[in-house]
């Protein structure tokens, strides 16, 4: 288990250090701000759709190593995706951190996510970019999002 919670480690500051898609969407149609008030981190997270299908993501803005990984990863995962198969990685990421519904299996990048839901009180920096998302493409205009 420690092995793995090296890889978990090493993926996560690895995310944290050299973002991915850490910009701006100009042309974007869909956009959320995200803030967990109780440390003040905040997201923005921009979406590009193109009929049904997720053209582009990124996001940018400040956050422990936990929500700014979990908001790379996120990014890399949406891209070129339905908007349906986004709601499911959505519901997935949820029920695995949460153990709502009986929990969730996360495969590949990111099942490196799912290992924080050993640590309850980071439950909330891995979800706030995934709730942001889930806000931005549900609303065609800028809203707020807050977890705590
Ligand atoms: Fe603020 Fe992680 S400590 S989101």
């Amino acid at each position: 288990m420690s092995d793995l919670r090296d890889l978990y480690q090493q993926v996560i500051l690895d995310h944290k250090k050299n973002p991915r898609n850490f910009r701006e969407i100009e042309d974007c149609n869909h956009m959320a701000h995200g803030n967990n008030p109780l440390c003040g981190d905040a997201l923005v997270v921009y979406v590009k759709l193109n009929d049904d299908v997720i053209e582009d993501v990124s996001f940018q803005g400040s956050g422990c190593a936990i929500s700014v990984a979990s908001a790379s990863l996120m990014t890399e995962m949406l891209k070129g995706k339905t908007m349906e198969e986004a709601e499911t990685l959505y519901d997935n990421v949820h029920k695995a951190l949460t153990g709502e519904d009986g929990g969730a299996e996360l495969a590949g990048k990111l099942e490196v996510l799912g290992g924080v839901k050993e640590f309850p009180a980071r439950v909330k920096c891995a979800t706030l970019s995934w709730h942001t998302v889930h806000a931005a493409m549900d609303n065609e205009h800028d809203i707020s999002v807050t977890t705590e």
